[in-house]
């Protein structure tokens, strides 16, 4: 029978609500640090770090990264999507652009996971493209073992050696489980 319990669906918790906590204010402190006193600013005009969202998988880590950091930063939204069949391997389309120009600015790209690695390497050389004064990439999960290509990843949450495809915290699968408190693997009978 189909479990309308969300947590019943789930095979194991990878990182758990607690550890996921701990993980992102670790993350936050180091990266308040590294553009108030560490020196990475490079914004001429001072500026707040700026933020971006990649939706929708982030959601849930960006809220938190942004309130764990106690200085001020903006923040934006972009969507993306990959192609389907039929294209270019890793072709990514832009769906919903930033609202903001991120001209001069230091901006902080922020992903639930990265996979192949095309997702953020688009995303870098189109925001490249827009002259900001920085641009770097923090992600909560790092899936190395997968990537197809090079891309450079400053902030890392956690690294899952073994492949697995996991949801929760922002991340799903059809949809589903983005409200998940933790990470974790789907029980093989939910995932068609
Ligand atoms: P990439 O372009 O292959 O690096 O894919 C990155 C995107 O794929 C992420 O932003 C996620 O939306 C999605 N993705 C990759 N692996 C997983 C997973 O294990 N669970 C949920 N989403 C995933």
């Amino acid at each position: 029978m189909v479990s309308i319990d969300l947590a019943a669906r789930i095979e194991r918790v990878l990182f758990t609500e607690e550890a996921i906590a701990r993980r992102t204010h670790e993350l936050a402190a180091q990266i308040t640090a590294d553009y108030t006193t560490g020196g990475f600013a490079r914004d001429a005009a001072g500026r707040p770090l700026f933020l971006v969202c990649i939706l929708r998988g982030a959601l849930v880590f960006m809220a938190d990264l942004a309130r764990a950091m106690p200085v001020p930063v903006e923040y934006d939204l972009i969507s993306v999507s990959s192609y389907g069949n039929g294209t270019a391997p890793g072709a990514v389309r832009l769906v919903k652009d930033l609202q903001r120009p991120i001209e001069g600015r230091d901006v902080l790209i922020v992903e639930d996971i990265i996979d192949t690695g095309y997702t953020i390497e688009y995303l870098r050389r189109n925001f490249e493209a827009r002259d900001p004064a920085s641009v770097r990439v923090c992600t909560l999960v790092d899936k190395v073992a997968r990537r197809e290509i090079q891309t450079q990843v400053d902030y890392i949450g956690f690294e899952l050696e073994k492949d697995a495809f996991v949801v929760g915290y922002g991340m799903d699968y059809a949809e589903l489980y983005r409200n998940l408190p933790y990470i974790g693997v789907l029980k093989p009978e939910y995932i068609r």
